[in-house]
């Protein structure tokens, strides 16, 4: 663990409704005090980043918001899409890029998941560029390679942009399976995912660790030399479980 201070996101993923959302967004200040040594964010869907920005300003040192996704396009004719200056718009600090979801069900390429880190830096954003290997290719001993691949056109930004970001790794067979890496597991991907960095002029890059992270296992993992936090799905739905894992 860098000298940084811990950053423990929540990604709510699709999840949530405004009385949903407000009583779990008035638990989390209350409760933020209790992990006052690590760096709080929920990425929320973007209708309720208005509620959340209402929600937690003011106490953003306590809790930034963030959203799951971003447009690469400017603004324009583009449907559905949400672009980075609507998103700093609303105060938002974090987004996620490439989230492993995006990339399987939205066809989402490495070049794309790049693009959207690059637009996001651009608008004053902080991108959590998320990489991570399938269960196959797990099993294949396919996941630095993987990584490698997923990662190049984020190197290809430069160390000045890397250093605003970061990379969070998210083993796709441990994404709400219940099933998480070992620490030992993750701190190996983790010192590769730190190397490769390093050769690109960009080793403080923070790296998180995603996939079945709850209150019980979270200590092991942020005791690993090259884990700098969470991202954090299911139990980020809970005030109680996402409070204990930053506090962890
Ligand atoms: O982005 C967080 C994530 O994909 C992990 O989800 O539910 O396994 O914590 P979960």
């Amino acid at each position: 663990t860098s000298t940084m201070r811990r950053l423990v996101i929540g990604n709510w993923k699709m999840n949530g409704s405004l009385a949903e959302n407000g009583r779990l967004l008035s638990a989390l200040l209350d409760q933020s005090g209790r992990a006052q040594d690590a760096e709080l964010a929920v990425c929320v869907p973007y209708p309720y980043l208005a509620q959340a920005a209402q929600a937690l300003d003011g106490h953003k040192a306590a809790i930034a918001w963030g959203a799951q996704d971003v447009s690469v396009h400017a603004r324009g004719a583009f449907t559905g899409e949400v672009s980075a200056d609507m998103l700093h718009d609303f105060g938002v600090r974090w987004v996620l890029a490439g989230h492993s979801e995006r990339r399987a069900y939205h066809g989402e390429s490495d070049e794309l998941v790049a693009l959207k880190a690059e637009v996001a830096l651009a608008a004053g954003l902080a991108p959590v560029v998320c990489v991570g290997e399938t269960l196959q290719q797990h099993q294949d001993g396919l996941a630095h390679e993987v990584i490698a691949r997923q990662l190049g056109p984020v190197l290809a930004l430069g160390a000045e942009r890397l250093a605003r970001l970061v990379v969070a790794y998210e083993p796709v067979w441990a994404i709400g399976t219940g099933q998480t890496a070992t620490p030992e597991q993750a701190q190996e991907v983790h010192a590769f995912i730190r190397a490769t960095l390093a050769a690109a002029g960009a080793a403080q890059v923070r790296l998180l660790y995603g996939g079945s992270v709850k209150p019980d296992n979270a200590a092991g993992l942020f005791a690993m030399e090259d884990i700098d936090g969470a991202l954090v799905g299911g139990a980020s739905l809970d005030a109680d479980e996402f409070i204990a894992i930053a506090a962890a």
